[in-house]
């Protein structure tokens, strides 16, 4: 294995519940495309700029704390997160996020703060650098530029 490929930075993507119905649920919310369409767009994405990127779908809390909690052994160098409605609700997915403290941006879909006044708290934002939100299925490869910046100048300056 040539040490390029060693020193290539893992990225998690997590997205939670009700995500894995994306192409029918409410595309006047969220649009047209799938889940897998858009990790499949994330994971060209992450190739061009160098990274490598695992994409995973849970409708389950405690599968999302599991995943943010063995993330660090399992390699993963920075977080992307659309909790869904966890993104309101848990403490346990803040938590967890603040305890591997790895780099995390919150992504979400619809431009969250513009709806419905129950959306407008997010408990994860409390432990994420950054949030893209409002963007459609681009808030996904947008969020990726971010985080890949952040981890790059952070990787410059050490
Ligand atoms: C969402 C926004 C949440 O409020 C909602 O519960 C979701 C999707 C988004 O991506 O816009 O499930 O996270």
């Amino acid at each position: 294995m040539s040490a390029a490929r060693v020193l290539r930075l893992r990225l998690l993507c997590i997205s939670g519940p009700n995500l894995q119905l994306l192409g029918t649920r409410e595309p006047e919310v969220y649009g047209r495309e799938t889940l897998a369409a858009i990790h499949a767009r994330l994971k060209t994405r992450a190739k061009s700029l160098g990274v490598v990127l695992d994409a995973r779908q849970t409708n389950h809390e405690g599968q999302i704390v599991d995943w943010i909690g063995s993330a660090p052994a399992d390699g993963f160098a920075g977080l992307l997160l659309n909790p869904g409605a966890y993104t309101h609700t848990s403490i346990a997915i803040l938590d967890a996020v603040r305890a591997v403290a790895l780099p995390c941006v919150e992504v979400h879909l619809s431009n969250v703060d513009a709806r419905e006044a129950l959306r407008r708290r997010s408990y994860v934002a409390r432990a994420c650098i950054a949030r893209v939100s409002g963007f459609g299925a681009d808030s996904y490869e947008l969020a990726l530029d971010g985080l890949a910046r952040v981890l790059r100048r952070g990787a410059a300056r050490a």
